[in-house]
């Protein structure tokens, strides 16, 4: 499963950079807008936080087609051919996916609160679909257990569209899709901090650094004691 970070601060971005194995980062315009900067100067920064080779998501504005592929297509000048366009899966937005999809451009089908939504975007080409499962929770219906029926689809179809479950609340819905096979999650850092959250890890760990201490004394490392 790729992880991705679901944010756009970049001090958290370079910290959990920094420690965790990240694919990359996916934004949306909400997120974008979190930050109050300049959404163009947030995203290039985030580009060169994460390098070259690593995904950065970014979404389409326009509500029509020809709209979302010139956004596309300036977004991939800007920010390089690893960075996916997030376009809304609506009629339009299919549309979008098909043409950019012949264009070479990579594209994330968004805003997918029911299975037939991330289908239809698989189909036009979309290299991602991501559903929201805290969002489609809170309508009263399973977010996980629509996330679960879009893996299924595409792979019962043989599309190699991977599904990048996002809106998460909790580690604990994510380690469920994890172990369900899913291609993706995307998280805010409080998610992805959550997932290694464990007061018996920290437990076992003063552990050992106190057991190491009364023989080799405070603070010292094995490279300490080897010279
Ligand atoms: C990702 O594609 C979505 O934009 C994002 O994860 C939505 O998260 P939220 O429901 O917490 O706003």
């Amino acid at each position: 499963m790729k992880l991705f970070i679901d944010d756009a601060n970049v001090d958290d971005i370079k910290r959990l950079f920094g420690l965790y194995p990240i694919d990359g980062v996916t934004t949306n315009p909400s997120i974008l807008s979190k930050t109050g900067r300049n959404p163009v100067d947030v995203l290039k920064e985030i580009r060169e936080i994460i390098g070259a080779d690593s995904l950065l998501f970014a979404q389409a504005l326009p509500l029509d087609a020809e709209g979302m592929i010139k956004d596309a297509r300036a977004i991939v000048k800007l920010l390089g051919s690893n960075t996916i366009i997030k376009v809304p899966s609506v009629p339009e937005g299919f549309k979008a996916i098909r043409i950019l999809k012949e264009e070479g451009i990579h594209t994330c089908g968004t805003v997918v609160y029911t299975p037939m939504q991330a289908y239809l975007a698989a189909k036009a080409g979309a290299d991602y679909v991501a559903p929201y499962v805290n969002r489609i929770d809170n309508m009263g219906y399973d977010g996980i257990g629509i996330v679960k029926q879009i893996q299924d689809i595409l792979t019962i179809h043989r599309m190699d569209t991977k599904v990048l479950a996002a809106s998460f609340k909790n580690s604990q819905q994510v380690l469920e899709l994890c172990a369900y096979g899913i291609g993706g999650s995307t998280c805010a850092p409080d998610v992805i901090e959550a997932l290694v959250k464990n007061l018996a890890i920290d437990g076992a760990i003063d552990a050992f650094i106190h057991d190491f201490a009364k023989v080799a004394g405070e603070d010292k490392s094995m490279a300490d004691l080897i010279g």
